[in-house]
């Protein structure tokens, strides 16, 4: 039988209320797909600085490089926002990135039919959108060095830097181009390529990187209108393949467009190890309060058996279970019309659960 060994950060605010949803169906999945799981449990963000004084310990750093796949639930809340940067739930989650090396993060938006109208898009423009951001993770100016502030009050400078070499691009590029390969065979790279150097050799490496997948059709795109051409026709989009703290704002922006940040799931892959986390925070004001949306965390189960598991077949299963409750109108807060019949946390996972039973029959 196939072994999958999880370690679960459910983290703070909703992340241990969603990830009990989405644990369940991974448990479910799992027995009906022949897979032996086993799950541990660790502290991470806030809830490990109250016990260790620190987001992240060096122990589950080591622990996150031995398991199949992490599963991360949610960090930050108002409890930690004012301590430095440094010490911040926010740093664990970089730190744990960065040492796992996944440097692709695969952050798919889609607009479900049944929520057309949860967009604030208009419909005639976003119906049927549905692609990738694939966001580099581990690099740029994120993580690039020098970063400071420094000198006196009234005369301190602050600084980050952008930086790639030509390694970085090539492996977020494949990523990009595998990922389109495998859908409609469109990729656009974003860049900022009329002002930044390191913008330039990206694309530069892009342009190469392409004559590889002639079966792909590569598209440049500056940042800038990357955001307008994502809100003005988002079905042209398949793949876009983009810097790290571009891929944060832009994989936003499609959050909002597919109606909900609820809704989004996220794969951060390596070479070797994955990191499966919501796109979504913490929601510290719904935290506790049987509110919150499970579904973006039952779809990241989907992509942890799709890209650990190599089970598609499952993956699909679920995928097709969260269309179901869609379909059949069940709504959290979130997603629901103004009027609509609202269900929480719980019974939102239950029926994801159902639906998931029905699918593997
Ligand atoms: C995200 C988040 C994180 C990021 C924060 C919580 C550090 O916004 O995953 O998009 O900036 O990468
Ligand atoms: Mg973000």
């Amino acid at each position: 039988m196939a072994k999958l060994d999880v370690l679960v950060l459910a983290g703070d605010g909703i992340g241990p209320e969603v990830t009990t949803e989405a644990l369940k169906v991974l448990e479910l999945a799992c027995k009906r797909g022949s897979i032996s799981l086993e799950l541990s449990h660790d502290l991470f963000g806030g809830c490990s600085i109250d016990a260790h004084g620190e987001p992240i310990t060096q122990a589950v750093l080591d622990r996150s490089r031995k398991a199949d796949a992490v599963l991360l639930g949610a960090c930050g809340g108002p409890k930690w926002d004012n301590l430095a940067t440094d010490k911040r739930p926010e740093k664990g989650l970089l730190r744990l990135r960065e040492h796992m090396e996944v440097y692709a993060n695969l952050r798919p938006a889609k607009l479900f039919k049944a929520l057309a109208d949860a967009s604030p898009l208009k419909a005639e423009r976003a119906a049927g959108f549905d692609f990738v951001v694939v966001r580099e993770l581990v690099g740029g100016l994120y993580f690039g060095k020098p970063r400071y502030v420094q000198g006196e009050p009234g005369k301190r400078v602050g600084a980050n830097t952008m930086t790639y070499t030509e390694a970085e691009i090539v492996r977020i590029g494949r990523v990009g181009f595998e990922t389109a390969r495998r859908r409609k065979k469109k990729l656009c790279s974003v860049d900022k390529a009329n002002v930044l150097e390191v913008m330039g050799l990206w694309r530069d490496v892009m342009v190469q990187l392409g004559k590889e997948y002639p079966d792909v059709a590569l598209c440049h795109l500056y940042v800038d209108n990357a955001a307008m051409q994502l809100i003005l026709r988002p079905t042209d989009f398949d793949v876009l393949v983009m810097e790290n703290m571009f891929g944060d704002i832009l994989s936003d922006l499609s959050a909002a467009a597919t109606g909900s940040i609820g809704l989004l799931p996220s794969a951060a892959l390596g070479d070797k190890l994955a990191l499966y986390e919501p796109i979504h925070g913490s929601a510290p004001d719904i935290a506790g309060q049987n509110k919150a949306n499970p579904l973006a965390a039952i779809m990241t189960i989907a992509m942890l058996l799709e890209h650990t598991a190599k089970r598609s077949d499952l993956a699909a299963a679920v995928n097709a279970a969260v269309e179901d409750v869609l379909d059949a109108g069940v709504r959290t807060g979130d997603i629901a019309k103004r009027g609509e019949p609202v269900v929480g946390t719980r019974e939102m996972g239950e029926a994801a659960l159902k639906a998931v039973a029905k699918r593997l029959g």
